[in-house]
């Protein structure tokens, strides 16, 4: 197995980044080439973003050009070389994180979906982590005092309510209130099943 693109979706708190890191280190250990990263990046849109979370000064369009710029930048420059190397990458947060955030801000979804029509690499397996909001807030506030923009009860569930509406082939539906073992295990059967 290789040459596949995994995507690990879900809200702040879902524990996606958990299980999208789990999976490749496991990957890993199986002997596949298998790579994890993130979006929004560490590079020059992903940390203007950043500075936006917190200080709010950015409106939801300007943010929608940054995460676009920024996921065009990392396909660009990171997944397609890993991918014409032959890697599995694993990415925790993509398109889908857009539709599902700036969506519930107001924006209109095909119009977002839109925007990357020119770019876009369609992944081979979307996992959509689906949660209870409170539950994951409370994960949130337990390991950090602070919460940005993003994190409060109300938008989160808009946010939620626009991941569970992606249904189709590409997409499983993890339920996030599982033990972190069982839902590791849940990952690695459906994988090996579907790629
Ligand atoms: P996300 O990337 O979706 O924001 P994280 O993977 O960072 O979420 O997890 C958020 C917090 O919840 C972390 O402290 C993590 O250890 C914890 N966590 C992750 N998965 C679970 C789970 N299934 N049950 C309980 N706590 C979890
Ligand atoms: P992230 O660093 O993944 O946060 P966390 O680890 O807490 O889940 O993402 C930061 C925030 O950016 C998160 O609240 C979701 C938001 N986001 C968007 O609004 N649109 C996007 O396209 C992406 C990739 C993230």
């Amino acid at each position: 197995m290789k040459n596949k693109l995994i995507v690990f979706e879900g809200i702040d708190g879902s524990g996606k980044s958990t299980q999208a890191k789990m999976l490749a280190d496991k990957l890993i250990t199986l002997g596949y080439d298998a790579v994890y990263t993130f979006e929004p990046t560490n590079k020059n849109y992903g940390k203007q973003l950043r500075d936006s979370f917190f200080s709010g000064r950015l409106s939801p369009h300007e943010e929608l050009s940054l995460f676009v710029k920024d996921r065009k930048e990392h396909i660009e420059q990171e997944i397609t070389p890993w991918l014409k190397n032959n890697k599995i990458v694993v990415v925790d947060r993509y398109m889908y994180s857009s539709i599902a955030y700036q969506g519930a801000l107001g924006i209109d979804t095909n119009y977002i979906k839109n925007l990357h029509n020119d770019f876009i690499l369609k992944p081979n397996l979307i996992f959509i982590f689906t949660s209870d909001v409170d539950d994951c807030l409370s994960r949130i506030k337990q390991n950090r005092k602070a919460t940005d923009q993003f994190e409060n009860a109300y938008y989160l569930t808009k946010v939620e309510e626009i991941f569970r509406s992606f249904q189709g082939n590409s997409f499983k539906h993890i339920n996030s209130s599982e033990s972190i073992e069982n839902i590791h295990a849940e990952i690695l059967d459906y994988f090996n099943k579907t790629l």
